[in-house]
Parts: structure tokens; sequence; C-alpha cells
């Protein structure tokens, strides 16, 4: 019976660093010895003496026998896995590990289009071929859900050789698609659904949040303990169910994308963050939960802002459940957009959201956040709504989606092939019926609308002008303000 009120690996690392050692061992500052006062200002003494490396006692995160073997049976146990591995690189590392060990080159993967970054890496590394599929979008508040079930169903019926389905499950802002029913489908395939649930590690500590992925039957889920839980930054947990996954080939390829010399404290701050949630995780949901609704309500009843879900939340098939935590603002009918109103909330009232988009902000409320930042935060929005009345006639923000019609059919290279190529960087006007080496993704709504591989049509390079014109953010290519676009050479 594993006992959940113990912490193995912080014990451990607690007892190696309060114990007498003369270290001739990395890291180079010798337990804090050599660390400048720089440092040491900042972040006191103690953090050196547990910034130690792979000691007897500390086991090895690549080959766990001891106290992270243990740490991890206990995770696995909390969060509902058969198996459980600690990452310290992020889930980035674990997207990319579970990308390379279901798939190989020329392999098929459906994967949505609203994936993050670490997707198109895994797809560069191991060369898989991605089938795209486009995620569910809501107009009226410009945001992306999920795939759907019926997606899902067609696409598999054209490439029923496809070797892994993929899913954001809950995406940024908290929307759930129909898992179970995806879970299903995939299943019928006798392949592995993979579930990208970075931001849904505290789903498995309340009845009252969606369905952790596992228990809605997928076979392989990456959480970012680090976003919602008490696990430091970079810290994330992957965890494995049934046989769909070769796991001694996830074991291998985890290997590829973490360092040799994992940083203790973060996995010390995950054994911790498992702990507090197997012990305390229904009242510290509950709490938030709480925060969360009178936030909700609160923000009702300002003139101009509404919150994503509130008062009514309605199903569709590709939002089937909201993660009630997930605060999403819509600022725009005051006039303004939500990247003025990030500013204006971090310069005039010292309130910082996740995420601000075009029409609206995402704030995350979690187990840290108190009775008073919610005060915090609904003063800052009642004074924002004085200073910016709801427009009678509003900002002209219009929503914009890059559709099938945006993208050119086929794309000629795979994410590998385009990448690898040899590229030039020409203006956007030569670029047009060429490959694009790089991807183009604009915030909102966060769906990248030109994939490497992919063909430039003229419709996705006026879409884009368009749309930073109207404010929006272009990540992921190496010109954000598009002025040239890296294409492949030819
Ligand atoms: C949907 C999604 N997946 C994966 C990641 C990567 O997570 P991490 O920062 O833990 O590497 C992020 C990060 O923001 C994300 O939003």
């Amino acid at each position: 019976m594993l006992e959940q009120s113990q912490t193995p690996l912080l014990t451990a690392l607690k007892n190696c660093a309060n114990q007498l050692d003369t270290a001739f061992y990395a890291p180079g500052h010798k337990r804090g010895q050599g660390t400048s006062v720089l440092l040491t200002e900042l972040l006191g003494t103690q953090l050196f003496k547990a910034d130690l490396p792979e000691l007897p006692e500390l086991d090895n995160l690549f080959n766990p026998e001891g106290v992270i073997s243990e740490a991890q049976d206990l995770a696995a146990d909390a969060f509902g896995a058969e198996q459980t591995w600690f990452l310290v690189n992020g889930s980035t590392s674990g997207i990319i590990a579970a990308i390379l060990a279901t798939c190989g080159t020329g392999d098929k993967i459906l994967v949505p289009r609203n994936v993050h970054q670490s997707v198109i890496s895994g797809l560069i590394l191991s060369g898989a071929i991605a089938i795209f599929l486009q995620p569910e979008y809501n107009p009226t508040w410009d945001l992306a859900y999920s795939i759907t079930p019926e997606i899902l169903a067609q696409s598999l019926q054209q490439h029923p050789d496809a070797k892994a389905v993929l899913i954001v499950y809950p995406t940024y802002q908290g929307i759930c698609g129909n898992i179970a029913e995806i879970a299903k489908i995939t299943h019928e395939y006798n392949i592995p659904l993979i579930v990208d649930e970075a931001h849904g590690a505290h789903f498995n500590f309340h009845p009252n949040l969606p369905t952790p992925a596992l228990k809605a039957g997928a076979d392989l889920s990456i959480q970012s303990t680090h976003k919602v839980l008490g696990s430091l930054t970079q810290s994330s947990m992957l965890h494995v169910q049934g046989n769909r996954i070769n796991r001694d080939r996830l074991s291998q390829t985890l290997q590829f994308v973490q360092s040799t010399s994992p940083n203790y404290i973060l996995l010390a701050s995950l054994d911790v963050a498992r702990q507090q949630m197997a012990t305390q995780g229904y009242n510290l949901i509950s709490q938030t939960i709480s925060l969360a609704q009178i936030a909700r309500t609160k923000i009702s009843k300002i003139p101009g802002l509404s919150s994503f879900g509130t008062p009514d939340f309605k199903p569709t098939s590709g939002c089937v459940n909201l993660d009630i935590t997930r605060l999403t603002i819509k600022v725009s009918d005051l006039g303004i957009s939500g990247y003025e109103t990030d500013e204006i909330l971090r310069q005039q009232f010292h309130v910082t959201a996740e995420l601000p988009s075009l029409h609206h902000l995402t704030f995350i409320i979690s187990l840290g956040n108190t009775e008073t930042d919610i005060n915090q935060l609904i003063n800052a929005l009642k004074t924002l709504s004085l200073q910016h009345p709801p427009n009678a006639i509003p900002h002209p923000l219009p929503n914009f989606f890059p559709t099938p019609d945006n993208l050119a059919p086929t794309p000629p290279f795979s994410c590998r092939e385009a990448f690898f190529a040899q590229t030039e960087t020409r203006p956007l006007k030569d670029c047009i019926g060429r490959v694009s080496a790089e991807i183009i993704c604009p915030y909102p709504p966060g769906i990248p609308v030109l994939m490497p591989g992919e063909i430039v049509t003229s419709n996705a390079l006026k879409f884009l002008q368009q749309v930073i014109a109207l404010g929006a953010k272009i990540t992921g290519c190496s010109d954000p303000n598009l002025q040239q676009l890296k294409i492949v050479k030819g």
C-alpha cells in the first residue's frame, strides 16, 4: 500500500543537503561554497546545498531504482496512471518523446491544427507526417476548441494506417473536447491516444473538474505540473496506461530530450506537488473553484465584461466541458483589445494575466491564489470598465480564423523535409506558391496558418496581414512583423 503522505525524493534530498560532505563532484559551486553573492542575495544559501547531482542516495532519473522510482510510483497512483515519468524539461520534452516513441519517419499521426509548437518539434525530429485536423471554432469568442469526434472518425477512415492520434485537452482556455469518444474512435484502429494535458494536471483531484485524460481512456498524457499545481517551473509529468505504448522505447526517447544532469530541486518539487495534491487536493481545489466562481459572478455584473462559460455554458461537439478555474474575460466590448487591457492591468493595477489575446485575456486561477488576489482583479476590472465605458460602436475587432480555404490542399513536404531543406528568406510578395520552411501562427486564435512544408498562398498572406493590422501577435516565425518569410530554396 503506497503512503501518499510520504515524500521519498524530497526526504532523500533534504538528508543529503544537510549532511557534511567534501564535494569533488559537479555542480561547480560545491553546495554553494563558490556561488556568487549576487545569487545568494536573491535565493539564500539552502537552495545551493540542495542543488546536488546523482549521488548514490538520490537515484538516477534514467534508470530509477530508488527514491525516484518510489516517488514516480506514488505519482502514478495519485494521478491514476500505471506508470509515471518525472520530466525536468517541461511538457515540451514529454510531447516530443511521446511522438518519437510512437512514430517513425513517414508514419502518419493525426493532430489538431492548434497544437503547441512542441508537437511541430516532435514532427521535425521524428519525420512523422502530420494529418492536421481543424478544431471547432467559436466566432463569437474567437476561440479555437477541440477537434470533434466526427472529424477524427472521418480522418481515420481516410488514413487507417495512422500510427497515433494526439489531442490538446484542455486548451489554454480550459476548453475540453469529447475525449471519451475520441479515445473510443482512436482505439477502434488499435492505435494510441496521446493527450497534451499540459493545462490539466489538477483534473484528477476534484469531481467538479473535467474528467482527466487517462480516466477518459487516453493511453499517454503529459501534464505541466508546474502550470497549475505547486511544483517548480519546467517540472512536468508523463503518465501512461495500457499496452498501446512501448514503454521501453518511451524511456529511451525521454533520454533524447532531457539533460543527463537533471535538477533535483525540480524533481523534489514534483514529489511534493504530488503529496500536496494527494493529501489536500480536494480542499485546495474546492477553494480554487470557489474563488473562480466568485470572480465569474462579480465579472458578470461589470458593464461591458463577460467571462467565457458564464452564466450559461453551452456544450458543443468540440467543447463538452470547461475547466471553471480558467477565466477568459472578454474586453473588446469596452472598445479596447486584450493586449491594451493587459498593459493597463499591469501598469495601473499590478495585475498580470496569463495570456492576452485580441478580444480577451485568460487568467489562471490556481491553488496559489487568494481572496485578496480576486478582489484586486475585480477592482481593476471595475475601474477599467469605468475608464472605458462599453461602446455603442464597438472597436473594430473582427474575428478571423484560418479556414481550409486559406490553405493549399496537400503539403509537398513533411515538416521535417521543409526544416532540413535549404532555405532562403524572401519578401512576402516573392513567397506565394513557394514552400514555407517555418510555422506562422497568429494569436488569436493560436491556430497556425502555415506549417513548415506547406505552400504559401495569397489567401494565407492576406489573412496574416489583416490580423497583424488588427493587433494580433505572430509567433513561430523568424520575422514576427512578417515583412519576409523563410521558404524552401528552389
Ligand atoms: C497546450 C500546451 N502544451 C504544451 C506546452 C508546453 O509545456 P511546458 O511549458 O511545460 O514545456 C504548453 C505551454 O504553454 C501548452 O500551452
